[in-house]
């Protein structure tokens, strides 16, 4: 094996990155671009897919040029993805029909609700693992077709493909030859069945999906297809795919089960490692798939929390509060504590362990004394307080508590946020020297595909702690802080209902 390096695209909500590791799993080079966030209506949320494209290319060519290096250099791509995001497109055009409907998109909320009150739920969650909900691909599908004119007869036809951005991706790379995804997304489109793992024909029928529109679901850790010759001056094996929390958790290397990880991105995803078979939640987690490597597939209850770096995100474009996300920090610290404050960031409705599709934000016990800098420390919290409530859900599913909490993502450079998480968990938070772990989970999923790495124990000494959290606040303080953001969850609720 020549070349010396792995690329990996991390596709995420708000930007596209790209990061060159080498061997030792360190970090070569990085390149991210931000991209537009289109809300044509309350509760829509769209990418133009062109922009996708466009971002994670100039990201990818930028991050192999500012390390010197050219395609030769690069032994495999790794692709990670935002999922659930859905795209439609013209196979022989390769032109999207529709904006990219983002995960985060409610418009389907009221089509989801009729299909839990005609009974489907306890179908759609034994085969899919998920519950009834607007988040995930098959009712956004299902709009596009019946909403963007003549779409429904395009694809009835056969012209239209549908992918997660993981497949939009691999189809311009290969300039349209290869039309694929991997099982950990396929998991999250509503339409797969992670018993059988292949495509399911009632759902299909339920949500009116034509199976020619769908892509390959390939294991997660093979060579997909090559890189057209024009975009890094040689063909480059695309050979990882893997949907960004599952690709977290392999670069955390939780790959035994009961392991947890808790990615901080837009939203916050706790991920346990359950082993070879799903586990149904009885707690209001949902059951996907992890991945599958080498013939081997592996499955991981999860929580979803939809806005975690949302929040900050939020005070720094809606709110204007701050100018830089890294501005929430001191404007966090300018102030001992919330004085009582709390948000609820029900932007998107409440995922787990709530699921309300109607929820919305709320600021909860504001006094004319409130100042920006509770808002910001509320704002922080809240991100910790969403992730308590999954934390203790998978506790009530395992039967037993969590020993430690791995976290990643781009919010856990904040020491406050994690500070407090350990805090009100009352276990240590644990954070490893590498944060970029669902870029690296990528880069092992494609260079393990091509041999770069052999197996997992070549990589095994690469996971290493940079700083544990301890808890340390006093029981009586958790009580009283845990009884406030309850009672603001459940007014948020009740405000919805
Ligand atoms: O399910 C949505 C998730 O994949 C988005 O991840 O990192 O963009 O918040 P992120």
């Amino acid at each position: 094996m020549s070349s010396r390096y792995i690329l990996a695209l991390d596709q995420g909500t708000t930007s596209s990155r790209a990061i060159v590791f080498d061997r030792a799993g360190n970090i070569v080079s990085l390149a991210q671009k931000e991209f537009r966030q289109i809300y044509p209506q309350p509760g829509w949320v769209e990418h133009d897919p062109r922009e996708i494209w466009g971002t994670q290319a100039g990201v990818a060519a930028e991050a192999v040029a500012s390390a010197g290096l050219s395609g030769k250099d690069i032994a495999a791509i790794g692709i990670t993805n935002q999922r659930e995001t859905t795209i439609v497109w013209d196979r022989e055009t390769g032109q999207p029909v529709y904006n990219a409907i983002v995960w985060q998109d409610r418009r389907t909320a009221a089509f989801c609700d009729e299909l839990k009150h005609s009974g489907h739920e306890a179908m759609i969650r034994e085969k899919t693992g998920l519950p009834i909900d607007a988040y995930f691909s098959a009712s956004k599908i299902r709009w596009i077709l019946h909403n963007v004119p003549g779409a429904l007869a395009r694809a009835q036809a056969g012209k239209l493909a549908f992918g997660t951005v993981d497949s939009w991706l691999v189809w311009h790379f290969t300039q349209g030859s290869v039309h694929v995804t991997d099982v950990s997304n396929a998991s999250r489109t509503m339409l797969f069945n992670i018993n059988t793992l292949a495509w399911d024909e009632d759902l299909l029928r339920l949500f009116e999906i034509p199976a020619s529109m769908l892509p390959r679901a390939g294991s997660s850790s093979e060579i997909y297809g090559h890189t057209a010759d024009n975009l890094f001056g040689g063909a480059i094996p695309v050979a990882g795919i893997a949907g960004d929390q599952q690709s977290a958790l392999f670069g955390q290397q939780c790959t035994t089960p009961g392991m947890v990880k808790n990615t901080y991105g837009t939203g916050c995803f706790l991920m346990m490692n359950t082993g070879d078979a799903p586990i149904t939640s009885r707690n209001n987690l949902l059951s996907t798939v992890a991945w599958q490597v080498g013939g081997k597939v592996q499955y991981a209850l999860e929580g979803s929390i939809f806005s975690g770096g949302a929040v900050v995100k939020w005070l720094r474009d809606g709110l204007r509060l701050i100018r830089t996300s890294s501005e929430i920090d001191s404007l966090a610290r300018s102030v001992p504590d919330t004085d009582g404050l709390y948000l609820v960031p029900a932007f998107a409705g409440l995922g787990a362990p709530h699921w309300n599709q109607d929820a919305r934000g709320a600021l909860f016990g504001a006094t004319l004394g409130t100042s920006a800098g509770h808002i910001a420390r509320a704002a922080l919290e809240s991100i910790a307080w969403q992730t308590r409530d999954v934390v203790r859900a998978m506790e009530a599913d395992a039967g037993v508590p969590m020993p430690e909490l791995r976290v990643d993502g781009g919010a856990t450079v904040n020491n406050l946020l994690l500070q407090f998480q350990a805090d009100i968990l009352g276990i240590d938070v644990v954070r490893p020297r590498i944060t970029e772990t669902t870029a690296l989970g990528a880069a092992y999923l494609a260079g393990l595909a091509v041999g770069y790495w052999h197996d997992l124990s070549d990589v095994a000494g690469q996971w290493q702690l940079e700083h544990r959290f301890a808890p340390a606040m006093p029981a009586d303080d958790v009580a009283r802080r845990v009884a406030g953001w309850q009672r603001a969850v459940r007014a948020s609720i009740a405000w919805a209902d």
